[in-house]
């Protein structure tokens, strides 16, 4: 079976979300030529400072070396493949293997073999038995990497993402910093469910999250069940991009106005505090500031499994004096199997903001959408569980595909639109999730 149906992925057979064999073919066709984020430069600052990850099935040390590079090395010893390195973070002089005490440089070279000269004949030549290193790019704090190496370089393969990326940074006026190591947390489920749902789903709002809505932690829930302030329209842009990137950026405006209506003399960046605002607006360009002003909410995924959310909360819940705050997280989505996946998140604060600020939209992704927090993650992953036992379960549910059609051919385009990629508006809509699905497609060919 075809997984797009025209082309356009408006279907995807089901067996995608749970068969073994097509993670088998995931692998080697999606993620073997993809870049995927490792973490962040800030995780490793010092020479020696490694944490382990995932870099598609194979686990790597993530290590800065002497030379103040970061190398991600695979975690195995090239004697007998014993798993070098077995806690999660640390700093370390070297990597000495446990079983017969190969040891190896921060950088992946092979410096010590026990018994050397007496044990392994003349032309034994260390030089050959390195770590294997993938590619490594460190991209404004974000450490990508891929095995492959014919994979174009970063920028190339981010296309027009990278721009969507960039004016969210930029809005926090600089740099940005990692706090602390990642959450992680286990949930039943293919990774491509979570990774659909940050691509662009806005629909599961008013159902999944009504709670949250109900508490207002968005501020008022608007008369079409989505959130917003009363009096306010919410109107999403959603941008996709033919690699199967993309973004979907909601923007709350007064009712009835639409988004060119906005008085971009003078922005709004929601969540900021408004005495910062005009800082923001001039740490971007006029076009950022046309994408990010008044912009409540962005969120999108970096094909195959990055995804990431910018937004602006009214209120905490249990922390109900605090102002409105904005955060960014930025997630991976590791399958752990075709039916279980490991998500990590990182949330990143931005340096120009005072430390109780920052605090503060730590605590706010930390209480929402996070592994302990209140509502989000809990009704999300109540849902791809749900999905992932009928899909396994249900012989006749396997043989009608999962439909992809909500907006298709209803969204309005948007001409001018600062931002590269293909953008329409249309506040209900699978726009994003069938260009992810379509580059998944692509990738994959026909299911076996
Ligand atoms: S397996 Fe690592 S030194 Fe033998
Ligand atoms: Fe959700």
């Amino acid at each position: 079976m075809p997984l797009g149906v025209d082309g356009l992925a408006r279907t995807i057979d089901r067996r995608a979300f749970i068969d073994e064999s097509i993670l088998d073919i995931e692998w080697d066709r999606v993620f073997q030529p993809s870049w995927q984020l490792l973490g962040f430069s800030g995780e490793v600052r010092e020479p020696g400072d490694y944490v382990v990850r995932m870099l598609g099935r194979d686990e790597v040390v993530v290590i800065r070396g002497e030379d103040g590079d970061v190398h991600a090395l695979h975690n195995s010893c090239t004697h007998r493949g014993t798993r070098l390195c077995r806690a999660s973070l640390g700093n370390t002089a070297h990597l000495r293997c446990s079983y017969h005490g190969w040891t190896f440089a921060n950088d992946g070279r092979l410096i010590g073999v026990p018994a050397r000269r007496s044990g392994y004949p003349p032309a034994f030549d260390r030089a050959r038995y390195g770590l294997p290193r993938a590619r490594v790019v460190c991209r404004r704090g974000f450490l990508f990497a891929t095995w492959d190496p014919q994979a174009p370089d970063l920028e190339e393969y981010l296309g027009d993402i990278a721009w969507y990326l960039d004016a969210l940074l930029d809005c926090g006026a600089g740099t940005w910093e990692v706090c602390g190591p990642p959450q992680r947390v286990r949930t039943r489920g293919n990774w491509k469910i979570p990774t659909d749902n940050f691509a662009g789903d806005g629909y599961h709002m008013r159902t999944t999250h009504h709670i949250a809505l109900d508490q207002g932690i968005y501020g008022d829930t608007l008369a079409d069940g989505t959130r917003g302030r009363a009096g306010t329209d919410l109107i999403a842009v959603n941008i996709a991009t033919p690699h199967g990137h993309a973004v979907r950026a909601a923007y709350a405006l007064p009712r009835g106005s639409r988004l060119d209506d906005r008085d971009l003399t003078a922005p709004r960046f929601p969540g900021y505090p408004p005495r910062r605002w005009t800082d923001l607006a001039r740490a971007q360009s006029p076009e950022q500031v046309r994408f990010t002003s008044h912009c409540e909410v962005a969120h999108g995924v970096i094909f195959p499994n990055t995804a990431f959310l910018s937004v602006a909360h009214d209120r905490a819940i249990g922390h109900d004096d605090d102002p409105l705050t904005r955060y960014l997280v930025i997630r991976a989505h590791l399958p752990l199997s075709a039916r279980e996946t490991e998500c990590l998140y990182w949330t990143l604060v931005p340096t120009a903001m005072d430390p109780a600020w920052q605090r503060r939209s730590y605590r706010f992704q930390a209480r929402t959408q996070s592994a302990g927090g209140i509502l989000f993650e809990m009704d999300d992953f109540e849902n791809f569980a749900r999905i992932d036992a009928a899909l396994a379960r249900s012989t006749p549910g396997r043989s009608s595909p999962v439909d992809l059609s909500l907006g298709a051919g209803l969204g309005t385009p948007v001409p001018g639109f600062p931002g590269p990629g293909h953008a329409e508006t249309a506040t209900l809509s699978e726009h994003n999730q069938r260009a992810f699905y379509h580059r998944w497609s692509t990738l994959m060919g026909e299911l076996p």
